[in-house]
């Protein structure tokens, strides 16, 4: 059953993973998730990119169609990249609508709070859902002077909270929280009627979200402090790849159980028995 805004928000903690690709999304969607994050952390983690300012609205297409066509179940959740929508509110409803229509994506995030109502409003009047985004927004780290946690003073904790009711009134149907100290994460979910998803934002928003290279220990160069890392597929795709190296070397690999065979009168019309 596609899982959808209004089955996600009605029972259990919401789950939120991102993916990238087919593979993981079939896999993650087998898994149970109940959203699939394409997110513009795409760009560090698939591209390479030191932050998520580079990726464009066709990066987020390519990807996010690849994760459609491998997701049955869960909902496709895709991140709407950094000034395909800040500048211009039709352009903003004319991009979120390529990654649904084009890109196959049911809702489409955006970050930024009050600022960002007008847009907020007019993607949900274009029957398009809206997840806000507050608290460390990566698409501003310029103007934030780094990844940090926000909202630890009262007149950031205000503005969050403003924020947050900002893109509740203008139709979001969930807030994200990234790195907001947990008590004032869990104020923010105590005032809103829409739920919450959370990123190192503590336990008491509606749902929680992480990204799987996090997760899965595939990203290496740098883990959140609030990331739990589950598996370590680096290094078993490092271990994996150590032995095929060796098994190719010493002829262990190819096996006979990898080897086509070829009729032996063939063979032998083919090589006149010299093989
Ligand atoms: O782009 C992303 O993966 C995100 C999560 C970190 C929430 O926005």
């Amino acid at each position: 059953m596609k899982k959808t805004v209004a089955t996600i928000t009605a029972g259990e903690k919401i789950t939120v993973l991102t993916a990238y690709d087919y593979t993981t999304a079939r896999l993650l969607d087998e898994s149970g998730i109940d959203v699939l994050l394409v997110g513009d952390s795409l760009g560090m983690v698939m591209l390479g990119y030191k932050d998520t300012l580079s990726v464009t609205v066709e990066d987020m297409l390519h990807h996010t169609k690849a994760v459609a066509r491998g997701t049955q179940s869960a909902l496709i959740l895709a991140d709407m990249p950094f000034m395909s929508y800040q500048a211009d509110v039709s352009e903003a409803v004319r991009n979120a609508g390529r990654l649904v229509g084009q890109g196959g994506a049911n809702a489409v995030k955006l970050e930024g709070g009050a600022e960002i109502s007008p847009q907020v409003r007019a993607i949900t009047n274009a029957g398009i859902p809206v997840m806000g985004h507050i608290g460390l927004t990566p698409q501003t780290v310029n103007a934030l002077g780094g990844f940090k946690v926000q909202g630890k003073t009262l007149e950031t904790a205000r503005k969050l909270v403003t924020d947050a009711k900002a893109l509740e009134d203008a139709g979001a149907f969930a807030v994200l929280l990234e790195c907001v100290p947990a008590m004032i994460a869990k104020y923010i979910a105590d005032s809103l009627a829409i739920p919450t998803i959370g990123i190192g934002s503590g336990k008491y928003t509606a749902g929680q979200v992480l990204v799987i290279h996090d997760i899965a220990g595939l990203y290496r160069e740098f883990t959140p402090k609030f990331v739990r890392r589950y598996a370590d597929a680096g290094e078993e795709i490092k271990n994996a790849a150590k032995q095929y190296i060796k098994d190719v070397r010493s002829g262990e690999f190819p096996a006979g159980e990898h080897t086509f065979a070829v009729p032996e009168d063939v063979l032998l019309q083919i090589t006149g028995g010299h093989a």
